[in-house]
């Protein structure tokens, strides 16, 4: 029997090519893992009307954590245009699988890496070394949205919010509504998850990004549990910045940072441009964590025009499977791996298009595995 059990979730687009360059690279690396393979994504949500069925969830609680690809989203009434026409006007609503895992495993934590490696062209600074931890189950993206919001909803709010009956005599069809929900729990183990590893590998800050001044509420639970969890980590500083000023520093200072926290939507935004500091989301990966599961994916998503074309840079997704193994205590093989990769980004004979270069997919992920022997 292998030592480890890994749903491998290729999905849409490019998932396929650079879940395949992470599994030769892992398979030179001597990984003893069994795959097993998931249905998920764009063809299951024409077909069955769920792009995540019930089989693939079964299918992953039997394993020990999951390798993910990618996943083309779309809005949903264009979503629901592509639906098989038997199943059209059955009440199928399309959703994102990858928001919808990380609710259903509760993967409360989503940790995206940002180093410059050395030599990539790509770099905008050499000396970039961010870890953005981002909640990774609620806030604007719970899920709790209303289309047409009902009168009575309205009223209610109003009762409770004042500045809510400036909305009650809207027409239901003219409104709508997400809500950002926060809970002290997920506020305070996203901090804690961004102090503990600051503390393990001597960050001297954490930077908690949010708008507290205007989202009073969840940004200030927020913050206040950071200040909280904080005091515990006297060594550490705690920076306190607003989201809009965040996107500001980033470009202007990105080196002083170290350790960035967010929810769920500021986290999504930072990561997408802390990504970009270091060459794009060619070398974006990402560890969605929970208390007893762990989903690994390349931020990028699942880039269509490219399917199939053996094309596009896997790094993000090699770095992903190098987190993969932390979590699974593989730390040796995880230390082989970023050497193999940081060596071939400087020796620069292998390049994807991105990079200025013609090398395939696969060709990158052989020159990684090389060093990987
Ligand atoms: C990400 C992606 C997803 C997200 C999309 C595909 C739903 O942007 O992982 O950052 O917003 O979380
Ligand atoms: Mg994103």
């Amino acid at each position: 029997m292998a030592k480890h059990r890994v749903a491998y979730l290729p999905g849409d687009g490019i998932g396929a090519d650079v879940l395949e360059a992470a599994r030769l690279v892992l398979d030179t690396l001597g990984f003893d893992a069994e795959y097993v393979h998931g249905d998920v994504g764009w063809q299951f949500w024409c077909e069955e009307g769920n792009p995540l069925p019930d089989r693939t969830i079964e299918m992953m609680r039997t394993t020990d954590c999951c390798l993910f690809g990618a996943i083309t989203s779309k809005p949903r009434d264009e979503a629901a245009k592509e639906l098989a026409p038997e199943l059209r006007d059955r009440g199928f609503v399309y959703f994102s699988p990858i928001v919808r895992l990380r609710q259903v495993f509760d993967l409360h934590t989503n940790m995206r890496p940002c180093k410059a490696f050395k030599g990539n062209p790509l770099n905008y600074r050499d000396d970039i070394d961010i870890v953005v931890f981002r909640e990774n189950t609620e806030g604007l993206y719970s899920g709790v949205e209303l289309h047409p919001v009902p009168r009575e909803v309205m009223r209610f709010l109003a009762d409770y919010q004042p500045k809510a009956s400036r909305f009650i005599n809207e027409n239901p069809d003219d409104l709508a509504i997400t809500l950002r929900v926060y809970t002290r729990k997920a506020c305070r183990s996203i901090v804690t998850q961004a102090f503990e590893f600051a503390k393990k590998q001597n960050r001297p800050s954490v930077t908690v990004v949010e708008k507290p001044n205007v989202l009073r509420e969840t940004g200030g639970l927020l913050v206040g549990e950071a200040r909280d969890v904080g005091k515990g980590y006297p060594g550490i500083e705690l920076w306190e910045t607003n989201i809009d000023a965040m996107c500001m520093w980033l470009v202007k200072n990105p080196q002083i940072y170290s350790v960035l926290c967010a929810g769920n939507m500021f986290g999504d935004i930072i990561s997408d441009l802390s990504a970009q500091l270091v060459g794009g989301l060619g070398f974006a990966s990402s560890a969605n964590i929970g208390d007893d599961y762990a989903l690994f994916e390349p931020t990028h998503g699942s880039a269509p025009k490219y399917t199939g074309m053996n094309k596009v840079n896997p790094m993000a997704a090699i770095l992903s499977a190098k987190l993969m193994l932390e979590y699974l205590g593989e730390a040796e093989m995880a230390q082989v791996l970023k050497n193999a990769v940081a060596r071939v980004i400087r020796e620069a004979r292998v390049r994807t298009y991105d990079m200025g270069g013609s090398a395939s997919t696969t060709q990158m992920a052989e020159e990684v595995a090389k060093y990987c022997r």
